[in-house]
């Protein structure tokens, strides 16, 4: 497969072009011949002119690629190789919505011939590839598993929003169905990821090794946010605690907040759900997953207390939220924890306006029904900083004295600010 590949005999489809697909088809594209294929035509025409949405890829990165973008399946068709990169996320009862990987895999299904490999990226529970996507693969192609047709799992591990960590310079896992497929995807991979692959024994182990990278981190935060709860009322700064243990070499510095998008606010519920099917209720990962999902709530509630201490009536209270995407430095707004703030703020009938200069208003107010305003207006009561963006991590105090009514509170749910606000009054997780 490897060298129908790269003499561009074959070609590679990339199914899902999101913050998963749309790098991995740019990076492959320097290689080899690539489709990039996503069932969002308006998606697809902004990348057909070098635009990505997100903001993530510059217009430079499109120049020069060997990658035909298209919405229509049937451009798949001449392929060999098909990656999939579709979103895998729950629905409202908090189980695995597997709609959009099964219906790329149908996609696929009606494009593979014999020899042809399909790779899934999509971040899954151990067994979702080998037990949901292959039967659906055999039932619609009429080929074979294995004889016909090879399949692997690639979990790709890209943290949007980071600079320093892209999937070229991070490890990638790769896996298949056999030992020989697994050579020919480990190579292809490897054109790409200068920091190389790990080759996991079978998918099972790579779809798992994926989904505990982001439910140990999950746990993790769930720990440092219920202490952060038991120390605000022992009227300890749980920063200054994590500071202080973390002179310890064997502590790990994780830090109290909201989790919120779509890996590592998700990925817990694959497992909780596969756990369930084996007849085992995972007591940690849930409770990880209770206390990350109150935390928003946690944070409007502690704010209300504290405007009320200081005799303001609720009803005149005016609050600013700064930042509403779902964590720093992105724009994507999916699962956003801060939007609970802003509801359960609502609910006391507080005035709430929100900004967020990375977010695209109209979606926000798509998604949320939250109107963001362009700038702050006027002064409030208290401001939240939600959402630390490069553009805010250097407010000084007179910046926020600027926001604020002069018996304002400044709540820092990260803890930046810390050592900034020496005179407002403040308050951080
Ligand atoms: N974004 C991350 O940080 C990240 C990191 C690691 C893993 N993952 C995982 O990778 C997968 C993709 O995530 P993402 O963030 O790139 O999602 P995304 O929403 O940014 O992009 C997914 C794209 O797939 C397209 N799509 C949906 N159904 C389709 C179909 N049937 N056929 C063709 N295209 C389809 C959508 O239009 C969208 O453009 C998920 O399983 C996610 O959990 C994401």
């Amino acid at each position: 497969m490897y060298n129908q590949l790269i003499s561009k005999k074959n070609k590679m489809a990339v199914i899902g072009l999101g913050y998963v697909g749309l790098p991995l088809a740019l990076e492959f594209s320097k290689h080899f011949s690539v489709i990039g294929y996503d069932i969002n035509q308006r998606h697809v025409k902004l990348l057909q002119n070098g635009v990505d949405a997100s903001g993530e890829i510059p217009e430079e990165e499109f120049k020069g690629r060997d990658l035909v973008f298209t919405h229509n399946s049937e451009d798949i068709n001449d392929c060999s190789l098909f990656i999939i990169a579709v979103p895998t996320p729950i629905d409202k009862y908090n189980k695995p919505d597997l709609r959009p990987l099964l219906s790329a895999t149908l996609s696929v299904a009606n494009a593979i011939k014999p020899g042809d490999f399909v790779i899934y990226e999509s971040t899954v529970y151990p067994g979702c590839t080998t037990e949901e996507c292959v039967p659906l693969l055999e039932r619609v192609s009429n080929l074979r598993y294995r004889k016909d047709f090879k399949v692997g799992y690639s979990p790709e591990r890209i943290n949007p929003g980071d600079t320093q960590h892209s999937f070229k310079n991070t490890t990638k896992i790769v896996s298949a169905c056999d030992q020989e497929s697994l050579d020919q995807i480990a190579k292809i991979y490897e054109t790409v990821v200068a920091a190389g692959v790990h080759r996991a024994p079978d998918i099972k182990v790579a779809e798992a090794a994926k989904i505990i990278e982001n439910t140990q981190r999950d746990v993790n935060i769930a720990l440092m946010n219920e202490l952060s709860i038991l120390f605000n009322r022992m009227g300890i700064n749980t920063y200054d605690v994590i500071k202080a243990a973390s002179t310890k070499w064997n502590f790990v510095p994780y830090t109290p907040g909201l989790v919120g998008g779509h890996c590592i606010g998700v990925d817990p519920y694959y497992m909780v759900h596969k756990a369930a099917e084996l007849k085992y209720h995972p007591q940690m990962i849930a409770s990880g997953r209770f206390v990350n999902d109150s935390m928003g709530g946690y944070v409007a509630k502690q704010t209300v207390k504290k405007l009320l201490s200081n005799d303001l009536p609720l009803l005149r209270a005016r609050v600013l939220v700064m930042g509403i995407t779902y964590k720093e430095n992105v724009s994507d707004i999916r699962n956003s924890k801060v939007v609970d703030i802003v509801k359960e703020l609502q609910s006391y009938r507080v005035s709430v306006d929100v900004v967020d200069y990375k977010a695209d208003a109209h979606m926000v107010e798509d998604e949320y029904g939250i109107k963001l305003l362009p700038t702050p207006a006027g002064k409030y009561h208290a401001v939240i900083m939600a959402v630390p963006h490069q553009q805010y991590v250097n407010m000084s105090e007179n910046d926020f004295k600027n926001l604020l009514d002069p018996k304002g509170l400044v709540v820092d749910i990260r803890g930046i600010y810390k050592d900034v606000i020496k005179e407002l009054r403040y308050w951080s997780l």
